[in-house]
């Protein structure tokens, strides 16, 4: 199969907003139209109830994300769009890779430092009031990608450190159970715009500086008057450089209307004006979609459906594959031998690690792969105790700083990477455990 699969997540924890259209909704159902691209967008219900715990609000937040979406164009004939807790072989996949993920990679998530952080500068104790769930956040994230072995994950940049944990996750997976997993990869659309908010800083519900998406008519239009601009007098010219209404006018307008309403500033329209204008072209192109959104809210079961059938699409894909990946944990039918032959087998492929003394009088070691491939060369050591010492703590801790220390002792090893020496310590560490 030739074809890409892209898959986003969006948190059900909110009122989609005119940012949110423009920076993530909008590029995602046209990129969806792609041909040769398999896309996957879900609701991100499980996540959501990390930050809520309303659970009123998370119904009514899934309700308008989901109305948002259809009515934004996406098509879910086309798509698989589902709901997150539709799927329970995701929190399935969830536990099997909580099992092959350092503690230590969690405690680096930017998240989750915030909030320790933020814990420790008061004086507290640092994990005051952070749940598990927001310590377990990125690999429930990585599941939900995983599950459906996307390639192209679309997300802001604040997501780029969950990607990069979901490869590790996969890589570690892989590497005990066999290769499952494709490794993703986060796609950051460097041409779409941020869209600032009232007050002139990027949309935020976080700035509470937002305006919704679906507003109805006149609401949009009061908010629009509110946006900041700055006391220049009808008649005077106007800066359209840090304009928030200029640039939220052109992030809705053709080339040709961002022209005419920069000539409009050089020739000193009033603000009152300007806002007008603003307010009739992003209503030329939500006013549609508010039809169909108005629509769809007042006909949940219409929505109830789409989701159920995307969760049934979704579901097409994540049942056999969690079949497939619990047979690779063990998690089998007893009536299917396992055959103590095989595990010998993998015992006998190990790496290994060799110490020896060369004429110079100091101790070295070398770590080779199960076929003798060279993958790490020491320097030399004093004693045979300083070699071992190092020999240990290299299969003990393999960690995040495991391959900057092969680098560091790497004195040569031609045929191989840091990172298949990091792979092999991995393995010896697991053999080791299982004795
Ligand atoms: N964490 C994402 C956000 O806050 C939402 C999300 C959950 C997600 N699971 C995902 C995004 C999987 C992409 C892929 O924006």
């Amino acid at each position: 199969m030739s074809s890409i699969r892209v898959l986003t997540g969006i948190t059900t924890s909110g009122t989609p907003h005119l940012g949110n259209y423009v920076g993530a909704i909008r590029p995602a159902v046209a990129a969806s139209r792609a041909s040769r691209v398999e896309s996957f967008y879900f609701l991100a219900d499980y996540h959501a109830l990390i930050k809520i715990d309303e659970p009123a609000r998370i119904q009514r937040s899934t309700l308008e994300i989901a109305a948002t979406w259809i009515a934004a164009g996406l098509d879910p004939e086309r798509v698989t769009f589902y709901r997150q807790s539709d799927v329970p072989e995701i929190p399935e996949l969830t536990w099997f890779l909580t099992c092959v993920t350092g503690k230590g990679l969690l405690n680096r998530a930017h998240a989750y430092k915030a909030s320790v952080d933020k814990n420790t500068a008061a004086s507290l104790d640092p994990d005051a009031d952070v749940t598990a769930g927001l310590f377990m956040y990125p690999v429930l994230m990585a599941a939900d990608i995983l599950m459906f072995n996307a390639h192209q994950v679309p997300v802001g940049r604040d997501q780029i450190q969950h990607i990069e944990m979901a490869r590790d996750m996969a890589a570690s997976f892989n590497h005990r159970y066999g290769e499952h997993f494709v490794l993703p990869e986060a796609l950051i659309e460097e041409s779409v715009a941020t869209l600032p908010g009232l007050d002139g800083r990027k949309m935020s519900k976080s700035y509470d500086n937002t305006i919704p998406l679906f507003a109805p008519r006149e609401q949009l239009k009061k908010l629009i008057a509110g946006i900041k601009t700055d006391s220049r007098a009808p008649g005077e010219p106007k800066d359209t450089e840090g304009s928030a209404l200029f640039q939220i006018y052109q992030a809705f307008a053709t080339p040709e209307e961002t022209v005419a309403l920069r000539q409009a500033y050089a020739d000193g329209i009033a603000w009152g004006d300007a806002k007008q204008m603003l307010f009739e072209r992003i209503d030329r192109e939500i006013a549609p979609m508010r039809e169909t959104y108005e629509s769809l809210i007042n006909h949940p079961d219409k929505l109830e459906a789409m989701l159920q059938a995307g969760a049934a699409k979704a579901r097409a894909i994540a049942t056999p594959f969690t079949a497939k990946l619990r047979h690779a944990v063990g998690l089998r039918d007893l009536r299917a031998q396992a055959t103590q032959k095989n595990v010998k087998a993998a015992k006998a492929a190990l790496p290994s690690f060799k110490q020896y003394r060369e004429s110079d009088g100091q101790f070295y070691f070398k770590l080779m792969d199960a076929q003798g491939k060279l993958l790490l060369q020491s320097a030399g050591y004093a004693s045979p105790k300083d070699a071992a010492q190092q020999i240990n703590a290299l299969i003990q801790n393999v960690n995040e700083q495991t391959e900057a220390l092969i680098k560091s002792l790497q004195t040569s090893a031609p045929d191989a990477t840091p990172q298949e020496a990091v792979a092999a310590l991995q393995q010896l560490r697991d053999a080791k455990k299982k004795d």
